[in-house]
């Protein structure tokens, strides 16, 4: 029935128009969250249409909330963000048979094992997608989630419903609450397609598949992600409300057997010959297989080392990525350009002929410093070859000094900053050039902006490194504080962001929401984000579990000021913090204009309290520990890395606030110490019960 529109009151359009919107909602319900649709494709095309129709007749009814403007999912000014119940990780690399041995070696060390047990690994395939991790309840698919930073990812749910190889349901004989974390990848041939699809449309095509997957997923609209034809495998487990396996391959094997897809092929190896012919063997296969590999994964294969294994900042222990050899091309190195970085570092940039390489178009490389371009003997004009491996900055590998016409050039390191003209030197010892003009160098502030919107940092949607490059031009920040003010500071500017080019009060609102979302910041994060050199979101995780609150911090490295101080002791026996960071952390501290940053963004902030993740009740959380004589069932560092891991901050000598001294065979100074100062002793037994889980 064709229904003629103008015959229709504005009334009975608006009756019309809410049946049919409703009738959309519960089958897009149906669709993406229940996974029972009702209805053909087609016949649901048909009503989307017929809804459209209405709307060009009657404009006033296309509001926001209306199934044309959201489709599918609810609206939505992006991905929500979800915080992960387990860390995802990501993975540490070798490149040569010997750094296999090596890890091996590491494990071994690790478990105390001797040289003669057996350590197994499993082996498969490393698919160069982007993970994924997948949340059942009660065997029902509730959460798909990106992995984001690590801690927090993105809410994907809806269009990972639309992906085939995930399972919407379990069997009864899975657990109650089950992560299964993996790969979201796409096929060669569908990549292919899909670019053509693009190009048809006169789009950019993706760079590769991997861009191509991660594009698809991050579409608002899910309908787009089921066209894509996206693939999943399962690699490891998140958190599960129950044990269901005793090793990887078991894992392997239960997750094939409740429906998802495990890269293929696989092998348990127990040698570093089996695991090299498995490496070798898979390396042969690369070309022909259907999808694109970077590596293959080794991992422990029983899980209850790999519990004791634990993890290193971002990486498990338990597991390695061995990659293949970085892609090679060759072409002209046409300039070499100098950027400075956000701690006044002087980076040389080799500018390239555009050349691809493993399927990506390259036109610039990484020089490194002064010594590199001398070592490697690079000229402007050579032919060079390039590399790219994985996500890592194209490297010039070296110079086919055959090609030389005559007519290349030495470069000649600057002395002065290209950017704001200061000195830059080069200290005794050290192989960077660094400009000396600190904040009034234009090129640090603006470096540093994009550091402190950065991922790891505030992390704010919409203020990427290209808008705040913008916003800095046209002068709406020069330091962090005056992001939080830019709501404010835009309402008195001609013309407002909303009336530039590209921008519009939607996404000029969208900004300024996600701005406001992140005044209430962790205090780890926060940290990060004052971009001090050598701070890293490690170290800044453990400064903030250490001290607490910015107070507490700005007190303790103002007294360690005083080198001679306890201050300066507690700082330097925080893990990974030696003299170098301690340094860099007090160079921080003593400087006005670093003190003046500060003040500005404590006034727009509410600093969140740090609470080290994953410690739960433990009765070791928050106290200090020290490690005393030989210990005979767990090794040293396993037992630090648990105690760690259960929150306690393990600490190299004894003082008033050691809270237990673990006391192995033969202790000495320390247990002396400790009773001298009334500290409680424990046995080796006795901390092992104390940290056992329930
Ligand atoms: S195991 C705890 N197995 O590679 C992390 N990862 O570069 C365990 N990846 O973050 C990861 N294929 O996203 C594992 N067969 C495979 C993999 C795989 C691809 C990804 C994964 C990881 C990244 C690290």
């Amino acid at each position: 029935m064709t229904i003629s529109l103008f015959d229709m009151s504005l009334e009975d359009a608006r009756a019309r128009h809410k049946n049919l919107a409703d009738e959309i909602r519960r089958h897009d319900a149906l669709y993406y969250q229940k996974d029972t649709p009702e209805l053909s494709d087609a016949a649901y095309d048909k009503m989307r249409r017929d809804l459209e129709a209405l709307e060009a007749d009657y404009p006033e009814l296309a509001k926001s909330d209306s199934p044309t403007q959201t489709v599918g999912v609810a609206p939505s000014s992006g991905f929500k963000k979800v915080k992960h119940a387990v860390p995802m990780l990501s993975l540490s690399n070798v490149f040569a048979a010997e750094e296999v041995g090596d890890f091996i070696d590491r494990v071994r060390r690790f478990l105390g094992l001797p040289d003669d047990e057996l350590v197994e690994m499993a082996a498969e395939p490393k698919i160069d997608g982007l993970s994924c991790s997948l949340r059942y309840e009660n065997r029902e698919l509730r959460l798909a989630a990106t992995r984001g930073d690590g801690t927090e990812g993105e809410d994907i749910t809806n269009n990972v419903r639309t992906m085939e190889d995930v399972p919407k349901t379990l069997p009864a004989e899975a657990p109650d609450v089950l992560e299964v974390r993996g790969e979201i990848y796409m096929r060669r041939d569908d990549f292919a397609q899909l670019n053509e699809r693009q190009e048809a449309a006169g789009k950019p095509p993706f760079a590769n598949p991997r861009n191509a997957a991660a594009g698809s997923v991050r579409q608002l609209n899910a309908e787009i992600t089921k066209k894509r034809s996206l693939h999943f495998f399962g690699y490891a487990l998140g958190e599960i409300s129950q044990d269901f396996a005793e090793t990887q391959w078991d894992i392997r094997e239960k997750l094939k057997a409740w429906g998802f897809a495990e890269a293929e092929p696989a092998r348990l190896c127990g040698t570093v010959e089996e695991i090299m012919d498995f490496y070798d063997s898979i390396s042969t296969q690369r070309p022909g297989l259907d999808y694109e590999i970077d590596g293959v994964v080794y991992k422990v294969n029983r899980l209850d080392w790999q519990e004791r294994l634990g993890f290193v900042s971002r990486a498990p222990r338990w597991a390695t990525a061995h990659k293949f050899p970085a892609e090679q091309a060759v072409t002209v190195l046409n300039d070499i350009e100098i950027q400075v970085g956000r701690t006044g570092a002087l980076t040389p940039v080799a500018r390239l002929e555009p050349i691809t390489v493993g399927g990506v178009v390259v036109s610039n490389a990484t020089l490194h410093n002064q010594d590199e371009i001398e070592r490697k003997g690079v000229k402007i004009g050579d032919h060079v070859v390039v590399q790219r491996a994985g996500d890592v900055i194209p490297q010039i590998v070296r110079v086919l000094e055959g090609k030389r016409t005559g007519r290349e050039s030495i470069f000649i390191f600057p002395d002065k900053c290209p950017e704001c003209g200061s000195l830059a030197i080069r200290e005794e010892g050290e192989v960077v050039r660094r400009c000396t003009g600190g904040l009034v160098c234009p090129a640090q502030r603006v470096e540093r902006l994009k550091h402190f919107v950065s991922r790891g940092a505030f992390d704010i949607e919409g203020l990427g490194e290209k808008v705040i490059a913008l916003f800095w031009e046209k002068k709406l920040v020069d330091m962090p504080a005056d992001i939080f003010r830019l709501a404010e500071k835009n309402k008195k500017r001609e013309p407002p962001l909303q009336d530039w080019e590209g921008w519009g009060q939607k996404s000029a609102d969208k900004l300024f929401q996600s701005i406001e979302d992140r005044r209430a910041i962790s205090f780890d994060r926060f940290i990060y984000a004052l971009g001090i050199r050598q701070v890293g979101q490690a170290t800044a995780k453990r400064l903030a579990a250490t001290y607490g609150t910015l107070e507490d911090l700005k007190a303790a490295l103002t007294k360690a000021q005083d080198r001679e101080s306890e201050s300066f002791a507690e700082l330097l026996a925080i893990e990974d913090i030696g003299p170098g960071v301690a340094d860099e952390l007090l160079g921080f501290f003593a400087e006005d204009h670093n003190l003046a940053v500060l003040a500005a963004l404590e006034a727009e902030l509410t600093i969140a309290f740090y609470e080290a993740p994953q410690v739960g009740d433990s009765p070791v959380a928050g106290k200090t520990v020290v490690f005393t004589g030989s210990l005979t069932s767990i090794t040293r560092s396993e037992a630090k890395a648990r105690a760690e891991s259960l929150g306690a901050k393990v600490a190299g000598s004894v003082s008033k606030k050691t809270d237990y001294v673990v006391a192995g065979g033969d202790a000495g100074s320390k247990l002396k110490k400790a009773q001298d100062l009334g500290v409680t002793i424990l046995s080796e037994q006795e901390w092992l019960t104390l940290v056992a889980t329930p």
